[in-house]
């Protein structure tokens, strides 16, 4: 974030007048009162012993929160004010993993354009957004918060999301401050688990969970929220390595750090701190500055200032970053430039949106016979299961301030789409998604007897899925499964539509349905898109942002992985059935798989059917040997081969055959969604950085090495055509 002179000067300038008490007040978070405002918070905004607020949800209480801090405290210091907005305001957006499946961060910057704009009039200056965590395991709930699997979508897509939010000018009354959360690691959680222990080799912190980070420094970022995990045996919040010296000292970030709910005071949970005292000593230390809900800063900092425990200089850094936000906002100005007027409810313009990034989020897994698109002239469709009009659980995890009232359902889509000479019959199958209960089974059955095709909606509640909601099994929660198996059995063609927050290891019912639109949580808009989906009015175009596993005893499971020395050969059998008996040790060969379930997933990374087709060919470089300084100029020619007119994300991926430390068996370098018409030929073009294909050593640093590299450019990671180009001296 560009230094400012005017701000800086005011920020030192503030600084020299604060009592030691004030500047303490300033890195104190605390979570609103719903409303109410007791006297002692009262009091304790008098005396400047807060700096900031989060979820304070009444809009008129925060303007007199910042009332009382302006005008009846000593300096008038205002109050930034926080909530939540992961993926919308009031108009609420596909999840953040669901975003990603568009391959197309401009979509999330525009959505979170949306979502500063109705934020700020609702008075919140800061969101705690955008999340970042990559991870490899769909066990983990957060997976729904993030943007995958991989370091290089994922930067691009926390840069976008950090664009929009901030805009151009943090002090315009439409724009809100982002927080790059959770730094640093936090996907790396083991087992999936949240909050549990994460192991990062140095390299790989570097090469996989650090850069969205640092595209979202590069993009301006005004904050950076510590996480929970501790990484390689030190809680991420009194990380002195990652905080202080690479996110502040490598990196110069100059905005502030604001602790996870509580984390700092978990430190003693974990077991690195003694006391609360501890706490405060060792969060400041680490560039902790300021704490969120706990209270180790403001019952001991004054006091490790005093008895020199701590230097106040450590204490003036943190109120400086502070303060400079809050300059930078606009806040001493027009503390009251977020209006503080709830929209009565979203706009157009915003629902088009939302409805734009739902229909290019959704992945296509599977067509049998290209059941889809459905003719609108159908004469009956059958619409079934528990996902399919609840305007709440389609909404996804950390939904704050969304409406359900705003929500068009797919039930209520399709009936929207259809003529009046279609019968629609809608039975919910299943109350919600965890339920066994099969009283309507009965009815489900024949309702889908007598309709040409069911459209099934499965999927996850949304609490299945998000902070703290991990879970061992990735089936489709409840009887779903029971149900859809009792469906097939009709005959009657199936359309699988799943609304969940991860992926779901659905393979056991892959075989008994037609065709599986992948819809994650689609938001507000979530009817619509569905339905211009199935009916054809747009072809679906989503890719995975996430590798889907056939079970979970495949996890962690990722296209990014290395070859190891016995890579698994040709294509894996699920063969422990066909073991023969007494069957000679090694006579199954010694490769790396699972004897019973193979090593592929169940769909790749980068992977979406379409209801068209792309034919690539004619990939060619224009040199195939190049220095450190140079870059590689790629093209490749694409067809739609089919007859309507559709997007296609074009991946381009590498691998560096030798380096000196083993690398990836694919890296995505570079993607691109294009539009095609019906037997359009297009020539889409790459220019590959050298400097970009290298990687981080054991100590951080990072080197580019000379070498042989593979190059593929296809439609998902499995695919393409491939050449190769060396690095040379
Ligand atoms: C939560 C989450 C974090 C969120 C914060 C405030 O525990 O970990 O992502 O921003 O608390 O709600």
């Amino acid at each position: 974030m560009a230094a400012d002179k005017d701000i800086e000067k005011q920020v030192e300038e503030l600084l020299a007048k604060m009592m030691l008490s004030e500047k303490i007040g300033q890195m104190v978070q605390i979570n609103g009162f719903k409303g109410k405002i007791p006297d002692e918070l009262r009091q304790k905004l008098r005396e400047g012993k807060i700096g900031s607020m989060l979820n304070e949800i009444v809009p008129e209480t925060s303007l007199e929160l910042q009332r009382i801090t302006r005008e009846e405290s000593r300096l008038g210091i205002p109050l930034i004010m926080g909530r939540d907005v992961i993926h919308g305001y009031r108009t609420i957006f596909p999840i953040p993993l669901a975003q990603a499946a568009t391959w197309e961060p401009s979509l999330a910057q525009a959505a979170a354009r949306v979502a500063a704009k109705e934020a700020a009039h609702a008075g919140f200056h800061w969101t705690f957004a955008p999340m970042m965590d990559i991870t490899h395991d769909p066990r983990w709930g957060r997976i729904a918060e993030g943007f995958g699997e991989d370091s290089y979508l994922g930067s691009l897509f926390a840069a976008a999301m950090v664009r929009g939010f901030q805009g151009d000018n943090l002090s315009s009354p439409d724009t809100i401050a982002a927080c790059a959360k959770h730094y640093v690691g936090y996907g790396a959680a083991e087992g999936g688990r949240d909050y549990n222990t994460a192991y990062i080799p140095e390299n790989l912190l570097h090469d996989v969970y650090l850069p969205p980070f640092k595209a979202a420094l590069e993009a301006g970022v005004a904050s950076v929220m510590s996480a929970f995990n501790e990484i390689n045996g030190v809680p991420a919040t009194g990380n002195v390595h990652t905080i202080r010296e690479i996110l502040k000292e490598r990196w110069k970030f100059d905005g502030f750090v604001v602790s996870d709910w509580n984390s700092t005071a978990e430190m003693i949970s974990h077991g690195y701190c003694e006391d609360m005292k501890d706490v405060a000593k060792k969060s400041i230390t680490a560039g902790i500055d300021m704490e969120m809900q706990s209270t180790a800063y403001s019952d001991y900092l004054e006091e490790l200032v005093t008895q020199k425990v701590v230097p106040e200089e450590l204490i003036d850094d943190a109120v400086k970053r502070i303060l400079r936000i809050k300059f930078k906002l606009g806040l001493f100005e027009k503390p009251s430039v977020y209006s503080a007027k709830l929209p009565e409810k979203p706009d157009e313009e915003s629902l088009a949106l939302a409805k734009e990034i739902a229909t290019k989020s959704i992945v296509l897994l599977k067509n049998e016979n290209k059941l889809l698109p459905l003719l609108k002239e159908l004469k009956s469709i059958a619409v079934i299961g528990p996902m399919a009009d609840d305007p709440y659980e389609v909404l996804g995890t950390w939904n704050r301030d969304g409406k359900i009232e705003d929500t068009v359902t797919p039930l209520a889509a399709v009936r929207d789409m259809v003529g009046d000479n279609t019968e629609i019959n809608y039975i919910a199958g299943l109350p919600y998604s965890r339920s066994k209960d099969t009283s309507e089974f009965a009815k489900a059955i024949k309702l889908a007897k007598k309709s040409e095709v069911v459209l099934f909606f499965a999927g996850e509640e949304s609490i299945l899925s998000g902070e703290a909601h991990s879970r061992a099994f990735l089936n489709l929660p409840g009887a779903q499964d029971v149900l859809i198996t009792e469906i097939a059995k009709t005959g009657t063609p199936i359309v699988l539509i799943v609304l969940a927050g991860r992926p779901l290891c659905i393979g056991d019912i892959i075989e008994k349905v037609d065709a599986i639109l992948y819809a994650w949580h689609p938001g507000t808009m979530c009817g619509p898109a569905i339905a211009d989906l199935i009916f054809g009015i747009e072809s679906p175009s989503g890719k995975l942002p996430v590798t889907f596993p056939k079970t979970e005893g495949q996890i962690p499971i990722y296209y990014n992985h290395k070859n190891s020395g016995r890579p698994p050969e040709g294509k894996s059998l699920t063969m422990i059935d066909d073991i023969p008996l007494r069957a000679y040790q090694s006579s199954l060969g010694d490769t790396s798989r699972y004897l019973d379930i193979g090593f592929e997933p169940l769909y790749p990374f980068g992977y979406g059917l379409s209801y068209t087709q792309f034919e690539y060919s004619n990939l060619r470089l224009a040199e195939d040997k190049i220095k450190v300084s140079d870059a590689i100029k790629v093209f490749v020619d694409v067809t739609n081969t089919g007859d309507m007119e559709a997007d296609e994300v074009v991946q381009l991926y590498i691998r560096d055959l030798v380096a000196s430390l083993t690398r990836p068996v694919k890296e995505l370098k570079g993607f691109k969604r294009i539009r095609l018409k019906p037997n359009e030929t297009r020539k889409i073009n790459f220019e590959l950085s050298a400097s970009n294909l290298g990687f981080h050593t054991n100590e951080g640093n990072y080197i580019v090495e000379a070498g042989k590299f593979n190059l593929w450019v296809g439609g998902d990671s499995n695919a393409g055509l491939m050449t190769q180009f060396e690095i040379v001296e």
